[in-house]
């Protein structure tokens, strides 16, 4: 399978790449709006033509890449279902299987960072990979202090999802801040500050709780945006522009 892992710097965003080898259907997980026109020229460039974009959730932080991707390109997407946007083509659930060509996504509901976050499970053949989105992120997770977060969820999520996947799956995350690119759910069960070494649930929750993390930058506009499937908005203050601190992770 052709596989690669894109960043978006101002955001930290990763967006993923995914083409089945034998039918060259692609897919994006998670494209970001201001890499819209470089994603696409990399897909052109490998002589392939985009048919997806495939969201984790309704990003607080950044614009997700979706509309313009199908404007420009034609694309389908794909957002959880539960989100009910009017500007969503394909609906994700947990108990349907998502095909890329010859290639199958697993949507696995993992709410607690939103209500409506679903993570996405794919086997290469040689290995598993799960492209965990905001719900674990690198010795890290996804906050749930805004946008329907809920610790308690997003304890049981991780713990029943992906924590029960085998240890070398390899963990994609949506965003790191400090330049790391992958993990497995061994590493993750292992030196996780919030999660490893068995943390309990309410260990976890206190954690969560005492984070005392800024209001996020962008939500009043990237929320609403997102539920437009990446809509932007029409006047937008330059503080916006500035490259996003872990601490406006959304
Ligand atoms: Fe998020």
């Amino acid at each position: 399978m052709l596989f690669q892992q894109l960043l978006e710097p101002e955001s930290s965003t990763y967006t993923y790449l995914i083409s089945c080898p034998d039918t060259g259907i692609t897919a994006l997980i998670d494209p970001v709006l201001e890499t819209v026109d470089r994603d696409l020229s990399l897909i052109q460039q490998l002589g392939l033509k985009l048919n997806y974009t495939i969201d984790t959730h309704v990003h607080a932080d950044h614009l997700t890449g979706a509309l313009r991707l199908r404007e420009l390109s034609g694309s389908r997407i794909a957002y959880p279902a539960m989100v009910e946007a009017v500007c969503v083509d394909i609906g994700l659930q947990e108990a349907e299987a998502f095909r890329i060509g010859n290639l199958t996504l697993q949507p696995l509901f993992t709410p607690g960072h939103t209500d409506h976050h679903h993570a996405y499970l794919l086997d290469n053949g040689t290995q598993k990979m799960l492209f965990s989105g905001d719900a674990l992120l690198i010795d890290a997770c996804g906050r749930t202090d805004f946008q329907s977060g809920d610790a308690r969820s997003l304890y049981r999520s991780i713990h029943e999802k992906f924590f029960t996947l085998p240890d070398e799956t390899l963990v994609y995350p949506c965003h790191d801040y400090e330049g790391r690119f992958v993990s497995t759910i061994a590493q993750e069960k292992t030196r996780n500050p919030r999660l490893g070494q068995n943390k309990s649930l309410e260990e976890f929750v206190a954690i969560m709780e005492n984070m005392d993390l800024p209001y996020p930058r962008n939500i009043d506009f990237a929320v609403p945006g997102n539920e437009g499937c990446g809509v932007y908005p029409e006047t937008i203050s330059e503080e916006f522009h500035k490259p996003l601190s872990k601490h406006d992770q959304g």
